[in-house]
């Protein structure tokens, strides 16, 4: 029988979710992505050699595994087909393994033009987002003004649709954000280029997943984000445009929510944030530094460096609930190696009482303060451990506490960056 799994990001991204999911596809016939666009910048790294995948979904360096980038995507043809040849000169062919649904939202240049603009126009006050222009792209789709992949297909309708979209942007972009006039031809042209590498991979992608269902066939469905940047679940607006939680694995791909089985979710041994936002567990101390530099918390889409602090639990157990957590992965544990002490947040003091559970507002969000337990941390190396027994014992007690604060068992503990780093202590597909 089938066995479905979601993999998603519990905190606010760059868990180590591509490493997992690449890590699990060996158990699966296909991996889909469900949400988010080439804002996403998810690290495999097998036998040393890394790779960075921002659309394509991270079970493509696997053969014989169909990777599906579902309707819940905003796809950028241009990055698309750049992310394709960046792995075809490292000598992966996606050619026969990946699949678009014909329903994808498309996200063109000016998109990520209107994003950029946005942006500089909210100053202080800006999202901090990565620019490429997934919130323009999503906004559109909402308003039902955009344009689908399956539109590429048709290149006479395809223009009538994108001259009306070209031209509203072009006036709001030089009226409103004061950005030089946009030249169509060039864009166009540039696009209806794409069309030749993407519609040949256009695909009723729910169609596909029934019938890997029906076959039995195992699929993996791969989060992008996390939980926390959730257009309604998150910190608003410090958020991205897209549902990051366990429910859009079925609305974004189309697979139907009753034959998803098991959700892992994946937190880091603590916590990091690139954009602005709140984050009440952020160490802006020498500590902090420290968790920067050893778990080189650098972002793989955009390079910039990530805010770090204390794992919070009361944020987990939300993420928990959101999602229906079945299992949770735990990386980076390396990364704590040699610390002195080891702190979790195991609740919010909120206006003179103490909360176990994160508020769902961003105005009480930024009113907690975190509540501590510290704990000894150990001396010894974790890194490439792949057994429970063989982590020193400050790391047991610390992997155990997090099971009992959260109430969700560990599934997998990664120890390092490569696929073979990790201790796995139940099998999501077994
Ligand atoms: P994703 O967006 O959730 O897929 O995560 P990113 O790839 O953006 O960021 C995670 C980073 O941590 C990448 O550089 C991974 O190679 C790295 N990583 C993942 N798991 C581990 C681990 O257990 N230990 C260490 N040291 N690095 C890890
Ligand atoms: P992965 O899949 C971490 C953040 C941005 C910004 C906010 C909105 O690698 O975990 P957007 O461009 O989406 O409009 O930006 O969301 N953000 C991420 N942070 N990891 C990601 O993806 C992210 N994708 C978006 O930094 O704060
Ligand atoms: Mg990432």
């Amino acid at each position: 029988m089938s066995k479905n799994v979601v993999i998603l990001g519990a905190q606010w991204g760059d868990e180590g979710k591509g490493k997992l999911v690449d890590l699990l596809t060996d158990q699966v016939k296909a991996v889909v992505r469900f949400q988010g666009g080439h804002n996403a910048g998810h690290t495999v790294v097998v036998n040393g050699k890394k790779t960075i995948l921002h659309l394509l979904p991270s079970g493509i360096l696997h053969s014989g595994v169909a990777n599906y980038i579902g309707s819940g995507v905003v796809l950028s043809p241009a990055a698309l087909i750049e992310e394709i040849k960046g792995l075809k000169e490292q000598g992966v062919d996606v050619n026969g393994r990946l699949y678009i649904s014909d329903a994808c939202s498309l996200l063109l240049p000016y998109h990520a033009i209107f994003d950029q603009a946005k942006e500089k126009a909210m100053g202080e006050g800006a999202i901090g987002t990565t620019g490429r222009g997934i919130g323009p792209a999503y906004v559109d789709k909402v308003a039902r003004t955009g344009l689908r992949a399956s539109d590429l297909a048709d290149t006479e309708q395809f223009i009538d649709k994108f001259t009306e979209v070209f031209e509203y942007y072009n006036f709001i972009l030089q009226n409103y954000y004061g950005v030089p006039a946009l030249d169509f031809k060039q864009m166009l042209d540039k696009i209806l280029i794409t069309a030749e590498t993407i519609v040949p991979l256009l695909t009723d992608v729910p169609a596909k997943l029934s019938e890997h269902y029906k076959k039995g066939d195992n699929i993996l469905f791969e989060g992008a984000q996390g939980t926390f940047l959730d257009i309604d679940h998150g910190t608003y607006p410090f958020v991205t445009s897209s549902n990051t939680v366990a429910g859009a694995a079925s609305v974004g791909s189309g697979f139907g929510m009753l034959y998803i089985d098991y959700v892992l979710g994946i937190t880091k041994s603590y916590a990091t944030r690139v954009g602005a936002g709140p984050f009440p567990t952020e160490l802006t101390d020498d500590v902090g530094a420290g968790l920067a530099e050893r778990g080189d918390e650098f972002g793989a889409t955009t390079r910039r460096a990530r805010r770090c602090g204390w794992l919070d639990i009361a944020l987990l157990r939300r993420s928990v609930l959101l999602n229906s957590i079945t299992a949770l992965g735990i990386t980076k544990l390396d990364v704590l190696d040699g610390m002195e002490t080891i702190k979790i947040c195991v609740g919010y003091k909120l206006h003179g009482k103490n909360i176990d559970l994160s508020p769902s507002t961003l105005k009480a969000f930024k009113a907690c303060e975190p509540i501590y337990e510290e704990f000894p941390g150990w001396k010894e190396s974790t890194s490439g451990i792949k057994l429970f027994n063989e982590l020193p014992q400050a790391a047991k007690n610390y992997l155990k506490r997090i099971e009992e604060l959260s109430g969700v068992r560990i599934a997998l503990v990664a120890t390092g960056q490569d696929r073979a780093d990790v201790i796995m202590l139940e099998n999501p597909f077994a």
